[in-house]
C-alpha cells in the first residue's frame, strides 16, 4: 500500500529554489521521503477520495530545506588544542605540519584509534550538527594515510549514516599529506593510492568522491591531476582544497576536469572564479578555517559574484584549522567575514551545497521530487538563520517526510 500523504501547512516557504523563491503562505504535500507538491496553499490540490492528508499545522513559521554540511573532516581522534595554542602565540599552520604536527598529528591519532573508538569520538560532532537542522553531511577521509586506516575512517562514516537520521556522502582525501612510509616520495604514493587503495576502496563501496589537499604543503597540480584522471577513470567526481594558503593553479586544472567543487579559495583569482563559473564547479568557501588560522586573504568574492559562480559554505569541521560543529555560525562567518548576503549564506548551505555534492537531483531546495527533509525555524525572518551566534533556533527536523524526535 502507497504510505499517506502529509500535508505541512500555514508555513512561510524559503524554497531555496534558483530564484530563492519565498512562498508566504506556503503549503507541501509529501509522501514517503519524497515531496509530492510545494506551492502557495490556496492553490492546494483536492485531496484524494480516501486519502486524507496527514495535517499538520506550522502557524506560520518559516520552513527551509534540510540544512547540507558539504565539506568536513568530522571523522577524526584525538584534538590539536595545543597547536592552537602555538598558533596564538605565533607559529604558523604551515610551519607546524612542516614539522610533521598538523594532518600527521591526527593521522597518529587516527591510527591509533579502534573502529568502535573513532566511532563515539566522531559521533557527538555529528549530533551537533544534525542538531540545528543539518540532515546532509559530507565527510572526507585524510587521516589514516594507509589503506586499512582510511578504509577504517570510510566506515566509520558509513556506521554513522546508519546510526543516525542523516545522509552522508563520503570523499575519499588519502592525498591530504604524504605520510611517513612516504616522505619525499610523493609521486610513489600518489601513484599508489591512484593506482591501489582507490580502486581497492570503491570496489567496497566506500568513495562518492575523490579530493586533493593541492598546496605548496600538499601535493602539485600534476599530481592532483595523476589522481584526478584515475578517479574519473572509475567514474568518481573530483573535488580540491584549491588555493588556501597560496595560489597553486589547481583551481584551473580542477575545473577542465569538472570538478563539483573547488573549497577555500582564499587565494583564486578573478581568472578562477571564471573559470569556476564556465565548468559549473561550486566555490565552497570555508569561513571557520579562515578564521580559525588569522588569515588576512579572502577569498575573491566580488569576482566570484561577478562571474556567476554558485557559492556554498561549509563547517570544514576538523581538529586542525576549524575545530567547528556549527553550520549556523558558518553562515554568520560567511556573512560578516566574507561579506556574503544573507540570501548567498541560505543558498549556501542548500542549493548550491547540494550541487557540490552533486545531488541537485535530490536535496537542497523545496520541490516536487526532492527529498522531503526540512526545517521549522523558530525565527521571525530567515535572516536570523546567519544573525544568531551560539543560539540555535531550530524548531522540528523533518527527515524522509518523518518529525525526528
Ligand atoms: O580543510 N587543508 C587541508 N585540510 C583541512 C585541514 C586539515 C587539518 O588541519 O587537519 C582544511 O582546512
Ligand atoms: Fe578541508
Amino acid at each position: 500500500m502507497a504510505e499517506a500523504l502529509k500535508l505541512w501547512r500555514n508555513a512561510q516557504l524559503a524554497t531555496c529554489d534558483d530564484s530563492m523563491r519565498v512562498i508566504e503562505r506556503g503549503a507541501m504535500l509529501t509522501r514517503g521521503g519524497r515531496i509530492e507538491w510545494v506551492g502557495a496553499e490556496a492553490n492546494l490540490p483536492a485531496a484524494p477520495s480516501g486519502d486524507p492528508y496527514e495535517q499538520h499545522d506550522l502557524g506560520g513559521a518559516w520552513l527551509t530545506p534540510g540544512l547540507i554540511d558539504c565539506h568536513t573532516h568530522l571523522v577524526f581522534a584525538g584534538t590539536r588544542a595545543g597547536e592552537y595554542a602555538q598558533r596564538l602565540r605565533g607559529r604558523s599552520y604551515a610551519e607546524i605540519a612542516r614539522s610533521g604536527g598538523g594532518i600527521l598529528a591526527t593521522m597518529r591519532a587516527v591510527r591509533g584509534a579502534s573502529p568502535q573508538e573513532l566511532f563515539e569520538a566522531s559521533a557527538p560532532r555529528l549530533q551537533a550538527l544534525l542538531a540545528e537542522g543539518v540532515t546532509t553531511v559530507e565527510i572526507k577521509s585524510g587521516y589514516g594515510l594507509t589503506l586499512p586506516d582510511e578504509a577504517k575512517m570510510l566506515r566509520t562514516a558509513r556506521a554513522l549514516e546508519q546510526a543516525y537520521p542523516v545522509t552522508i556522502k563520503t570523499t575519499f582525501l588519502a592525498a591530504h599529506t604524504v605520510p611517513p612510509e612516504f616522505t619525499g616520495r610523493a609521486d610513489a604514493y600518489i601513484d599508489t593510492i591512484a593506482k591501489e587503495w582507490l580502486p581497492a576502496l570503491h570496489s567496497e563501496g566506500l568513495i562518492d568522491a575523490v579530493d586533493v589537499f593541492c598546496e605548496s604543503i600538499g601535493f602539485s597540480v600534476a599530481q592532483s591531476e595523476r589522481l584526478f584522471d584515475a578517479a574519473i577513470a572509475l567514474k568518481l567526481p573530483v573535488k580540491m582544497h584549491a588555493e588556501q594558503l597560496t595560489n597553486l593553479g589547481g583551481t584551473q586544472m580542477a575545473t577542465r576536469h569538472r570538478a563539483l567543487s573547488c573549497d577555500h579559495l582564499e587565494y583564486a583569482t578573478a581568472a578562477d572564479a571564471a573559470a569556476l563559473a564556465s565548468a559549473g564547479t561550486v566555490a565552497v568557501l570555508l569561513p571557520i578555517a579562515f578564521y580559525c588560522l588569522a588569515d588576512d586573504h579572502k577569498p575573491p568574492i566580488a569576482a566570484l559574484r561577478a562571474a556567476g559562480t554558485s557559492l556554498a559554505i561549509a563547517s570544514d569541521c576538523n581538529p586542525g584549522s576549524a575545530p567547528a560543529t556549527s553550520l549556523l555560525l558558518t553562515m554568520s562567518m560567511g556573512t560578516r567575514l566574507f561579506g556574503l548576503t544573507s540570501e548567498e549564506a541560505l543558498a549556501g548551505v542548500t542549493r548550491n551545497a547540494a550541487r557540490a555534492l552533486g545531488l541537485q537531483g535530490e536535496r537542497g531546495t523545496l520541490a516536487t521530487g526532492q527529498a522531503a527533509d526540512f526545517v521549522i525555524w523558530n525565527v521571525g525572518s530567515i535572516e536570523e538563520l546567519g544573525y544568531w551566534i551560539g543560539f540555535n533556533p531550530r524548531r522540528t527536523v523533518v527527515r524522509a517526510g518523518r518529525i525526528l524526535p
